[in-house]
């Protein structure tokens, strides 16, 4: 495997990604939602690869922009599970599309496929389905357990489509996982991944029943893999000073560390901070010059939300949906499960005796429950703009001189 790929920490929550990754013949379709940056591509790539050592065919397709023609949908199929798979599966996978395309579209299909723009919309479902199940068949001639595809940034997939349509999607996967294996095809599993709320909450709003959508949620690191991880991007030991500004002001989101450790340095969590306080207080202003009177209603409203916030998470409810929704739809806030969120205190780390226990820092939840800033500093960010500096942890206070 390369190197820079490497999985670091994540153990428990890889663990149970698999456990729910594995075909065994049941309809949930699994979606993995978490902030920007806090690893679920790196996880469900690892998860690809660990099930290809257990015999199955696991891909890991990234839809890194909008799907809108057939061409983008074979190139997507084609080259982007590339990146790390064996020539046995980027063969599986180049022979698969061209039998499909071709069934679709007669001979020549190659030099059709620029122009056969306007044939996809709303059957993108059925040429996926008929994709994956010769999937499951080619994988069943090569004596493989089954076929796992992770479907990641899925909202791509499927953007400008009705509810109908994202329904009929995920119940053609929903029932590929159910009918198979069957004579001539192994097993077929399909995990959704996305980094946007509005997906995952659109499939749960307009599901037809509980049965078919299951949520996998990922939130910040537990504190030894978050130092793990520093250590890792760094190359060296974290010092005294490092390891507090990780403790308190960055946490266990990777991307963050990622740029503490690689590139910018310890001050970078300052201007972080700062970042995420001007945009609350735009997003508070903006509020305020909206209505006249209303908006100072509603500004106060979020004022005393925002400040709740800072104390912990708060449960999801109608109520303050609106008001919170475009914080969330700018990465500042996020919608998580309170049993594995971190943030406010670090997730606990998983030891032998706790395995079965809340340890980790992801994992199965069936739905999002609360609301929360996305990472430490957008906690410490969110203070600022309220005017709570006294909420802000000493060494961060110290690090940025507030
Ligand atoms: N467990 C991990 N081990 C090593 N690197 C990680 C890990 N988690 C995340 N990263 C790195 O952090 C960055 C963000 O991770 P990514 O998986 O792309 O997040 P997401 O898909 O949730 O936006 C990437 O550069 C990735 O390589
Ligand atoms: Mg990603």
């Amino acid at each position: 495997m390369h190197h820079g790929r490497r999985l670091v920490g994540r153990r428990a929550e890889l663990a149970r990604l698999l456990e729910g990754a594995r075909p065994a013949s049941v309809r949930t379709v699994p979606v993995v939602v978490g902030p920007s940056g806090i690893g679920k591509t790196s996880l469900a790539r690892a998860a690809a690869e660990a099930l290809h050592r257990e015999g199955y065919m696991a891909y890991h397709f990234l839809i890194g922009r909008r799907v809108e023609t057939l061409g983008d949908l074979y190139s997507m199929l084609v080259s982007s599970a590339g990146v790390l798979y064996t020539s046995l599966m980027h063969e599986a996978l180049g022979a698969t599309a061209a039998r499909v395309f071709k069934a679709l579209l007669g001979d020549g299909w190659e030099e059709q496929l620029p122009t056969a723009a306007a044939q996809l919309r709303r059957d993108i479902y059925d040429v996926l389905a008929e994709f994956f199940l010769e999937l499951a068949r080619d994988a069943k001639k090569r004596g493989k357990k089954g076929v796992v595809v992770f479907i990641d940034e899925a909202q791509n997939l499927l953007r400008g489509l009705g509810a109908d349509e994202i329904w009929g999607f995920v119940k053609t996967l929903a029932s590929l996982q159910e009918e198979l294996p069957s004579g001539e095809a192994a097993g077929f599993q399909a995990v959704l991944v996305t980094s946007e709320y509005r997906f995952q909450q659109k499939l749960m709003r307009y599901s037809p029943s509980p049965d078919y959508v299951d949520t996998f949620y990922l939130g910040e690191m537990t504190r030894s893999d978050a130092l793990r991880l520093y250590r890792h991007f760094r190359g060296r030991e974290p010092g005294g000073d490092e390891e507090t500004v990780v403790e308190h002001g960055v946490g266990g989101h990777p991307s963050l560390l990622k740029e503490v450790a690689k590139k910018w340095g310890l001050s970078y969590v300052c201007r972080y901070i700062r970042r995420i306080q001007q945009m609350v207080t735009e997003y508070m202003l903006g509020l305020a010059e909206e209505g006249s009177e209303g908006g100072i209603d509603r500004n106060e409203d979020l004022n005393n939300m925002l400040e709740r916030l800072i104390g912990g998470p708060v449960m999801r409810t109608a109520m303050h949906a609106g008001m919170l929704a475009g914080l969330v739809e700018r990465g500042i806030l996020q919608y998580g499960c309170r049993a594995y969120l971190g943030i406010y205190g670090w997730n606990r780390d998983c030891s032998e005796d706790l395995e079965e226990l809340e340890c980790g820092g992801g994992g199965w939840c069936g739905g999002l429950d609360v609301v929360a800033p996305v990472n430490r500093a957008a906690r410490i960010g969110i203070a600022l703009a309220v005017g709570r500096a006294g909420e802000v942890p000493e060494p961060i206070r110290r690090l940025c001189r507030l």
